[in-house]
């Protein structure tokens, strides 16, 4: 088969696989499976460019970037829904629709009210064209790029479907992935998102399309605005079904209001057990003509309702405000509530985020406030009940010295966040680098935890992470704390018996054999994640590599901006880590990219350029066993180079430049032959 050809087999098949997948949610090929389709079809493309397809599945990992959104006009305006808070307001919506269509029969569309942001999506010829933010109703933001990476929305449409087609709804980021995203937010010292809606409203306007990959947008659609033939909204969206567009299992046609009050009963309950939020429920009325019949009001279809439901709030008062100290030094306020019951548990602290939120919503100790969870990690405060207020109450002031140290706070500009300077005498701020420190994806010293590290930290033996290092079985056995649980108030005792210590010692030991990459993640500098650190540490291979990078040098490296660079180049100007640094290395933890072990030297001093398809190897196997064997892969031809391996469906330039240079041209039989040798 033809590398055009295959390169379209490929690029079919996994179209149908990702429809499978993200829009049935009915795969038919194991993971592993597809990811190796994935990973051939991109070796092909890289291979034969002229053959890609531009809506091809690899294309969804992004890569775009958008400098600033352009801004487009919508065909029609996106309007927003009236609402009904209850039974009542629900049977008056009905009430005027049987007005409104003057005693004929009429049916609904019951739909779930997604809690996202709404898009408006149009296909020319079935393919994706541009993706439409909401904005002021009347025109949005251009956010094609980005909406291309959302797995679910297809790149070009299936079946019988209008060469013009306009789609609107709503996109939204699974709970599960905002709780994911969020504790990796925490991990890094940032402070987390307030709900999944801001995330995922945050997502759409990255600039950087890749980044927005990474975030797992999905979205349902819930409007055509071309009938493509449909009579009612119902088949319309059976319609968009056909094309291969997302839309919601659990939309239901409905007789009468009695059966939509059926289905906000259902939903109302089971709405706990969907991996995304919905606020509620919207109520169409099935038939076009009957739709165009009723109209518009200026902000509002007359034949559509929202039905918002209750979200679970209670009423509570606020005892105290507690500020915590990060390992980065941000101060975090927390709200200690009198306890109270919300689905299901007993809520003792909301999360009030920072300075500029507590001022806004003018919280005060001893007010009554009332305390919502939604997808959120914490319980949130949602509002105020200021008639409740004592006349005497005074407006919280954010504290300006360190609950923990006494050091003066810090705001730096620009950032809501006030941040304790005292970043190596903190306490918080000192066990926090070290519970970072002995992490799972960190040194992974799993003998040890928070509880051990405060112990530890307590008896003196602990000041910063190299100090693991000195630690000497006769200095820890027999340490001992008596632990209070804050919430259940039981006491346990932390003690380290020889067994602990063993293990303790065993771990800490086992950790200096590390890569560096991960020691670089556990020293904790800020916004070096464990990506940031693999991508430095295979740029610069060393320490001191990277030690001695220029702000230049280092925001060259691809993906390192300007924020990560200034913060390396901080972080190794104090002298105190550099002796840090220095300590760790007389302790023998790893500072170097280890330099992999030739396979053999046969190919020493020898480059290569390897093009097209080979049926032995792929290309990247390939690749690397030239690596492996001491040899040199180089992308282009010059006269240094020493072979080019060709594979099936080389381009006829390449040979022709190798002909004339005289360079030496192999397949992969020869190729073999030269390393089994
Ligand atoms: S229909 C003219 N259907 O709720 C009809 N909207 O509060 C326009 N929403 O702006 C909208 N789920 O962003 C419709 N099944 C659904 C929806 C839905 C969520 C959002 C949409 C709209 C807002 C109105």
């Amino acid at each position: 088969m033809s590398a055009e050809a295959k390169i379209k087999l490929l690029t079919s098949e996994l179209k149908e696989h990702n429809y499978n997948y993200y829009v049935l949610a009915r795969p038919t090929i194991s993971d592993r499976d597809f990811d190796r389709k994935l990973k051939e079809l991109e070796l092909l493309e890289q291979a034969f460019p002229a053959h890609v397809d531009p809506n091809s599945p690899t294309k969804r990992v992004g890569g775009e970037i958008t400098k600033s959104f352009d801004t487009v006009v919508h065909s029609s305006r996106m309007l927003s829904l009236g609402n009904t808070y209850n039974k009542e307001e629900l049977m008056d919506f009905d009430n005027r629709v049987a007005k409104l269509t003057g005693g004929n029969d009429y049916q609904y569309t019951a739909e779930l009210k997604f809690d996202g942001l709404a898009i408006a999506i149009r296909y020319k010829n079935g393919l994706l064209h541009q993706a439409i933010t909401r904005g002021d109703g009347t025109k949005g933001d251009d956010v094609t790029a980005n909406v291309k990476t959302i797995r679910s929305i297809p790149h070009q449409l299936k079946g019988e479907f209008p060469v013009d087609l306009e789609v609107r709804g709503e996109l939204f980021i699974h709970k599960a992935a905002f709780v994911k995203m969020n504790e990796e937010r925490i991990r890094l010292g940032e402070s987390p998102y307030a709900n999944p809606r801001n995330t995922a409203a945050g997502t759409l306007k990255i600039q950087d399309s890749s980044e927005v990959a990474k975030r797992p947008l999905d979205g349902f659609l819930y409007q055509m605005l071309e009938h493509g033939g449909a009579l009612n909204h119902y088949q319309s969206i059976e319609m968009m079904r056909s094309y291969g567009l997302p839309v919601d299992e659990a939309t239901k046609l409905c007789d009468s209001i009695n059966d939509v009050w059926d289905f906000i009963i259902y939903w109302d309950q089971e709405r706990h057990n969907l991996s995304f939020d919905i606020d509620g429920v919207v109520v169409k009325v099935n038939s076009r003509l009957q739709q165009e019949e009723m109209g518009f009001t200026s902000k509002f279809p007359r034949w559509a309702m929202s039905y918002k439901f209750e979200t679970e709030r209670q009423l509570t008062k606020v005892i105290n405000i507690n500020y915590q100290v990060g390992r980065t030094g941000a101060v975090t306020p927390v709200a200690i509530l009198e306890p109270v019951q919300l689905l299901g548990t007993t809520v003792r602290r909301a999360s009030i985020h920072n300075a500029d939120f507590i001022s806004q919503m003018d919280i005060r100790v001893g007010d009554s406030v009332f305390v919502e969870k939604g997808g959120e990690i914490i319980p949130k405060i949602v509002g105020v009940e200021k008639s409740m207020r004592d006349s005497n109450s005074i407006p919280t002031q954010f504290i300006n010295v360190c609950p923990e140290c006494s050091a003066e706070l810090d705001r730096p500009e620009g950032e809501a966040v006030f941040r304790c300077p005292n970043y190596s005498g903190c306490p918080p701020q000192i066990k926090g680098k070290i519970e970072h420190f002995i992490g799972r994806k960190a040194m992974d010293v799993s003998s040890l935890g928070e509880e051990k590290i405060d112990v530890l930290y307590q008896s003196g033996l602990l000041h910063r992470p190299v100090d693991l290092y000195e630690l000497k079985h006769t200095n820890i056995l027999g340490l001992s704390k008596n632990i209070i649980n804050e919430d259940s108030a039981e006491e346990r005792v932390v003690s380290f018996k020889e067994k602990t210590v063993q293990n303790i010692l065993d771990g800490i030991q086992a950790s200096k054999s590390q890569p560096f990459e991960r020691v670089l993640f556990a020293l904790g500098i800020r916004f070096v994640g464990e990506t940031v650190a693999k991508k430095l540490a295979y740029h610069f291979k060393s320490m001191d590599g990277l030690m001695n990078a220029s702000l230049e040098n280092l925001n060259a490296v691809p993906e390192i901006g300007e924020v990560i660079a200034c913060s390396l180049r901080s972080y190794f100007s104090s002298d105190e880590n550099k002796t840090e640094i220095e300590l760790m290395k007389s302790h023998g933890l790893n500072f170097n990219v280890e330099e992999k072990e030739l396979s053999s030297n046969k190919l020493e001093n020898l480059s290569f350029v390897v093009s097209g398809i080979f049926s032995l190897f792929s290309r990247n196997e390939l690749k690397k066993i030239i690596e492996d064997n001491g040899g040199k892969n180089v992308s282009s031809i010059s006269k240094s180079t020493d072979y080019l391996v060709v594979g099936d469906n080389m381009g006829p330039a390449k040979k022709e430049k190798a002909e004339k240079l005289g360079i030496k041209m192999i397949d992969e039989n020869e190729f073999s032959t030269m390393i089994a040798e």
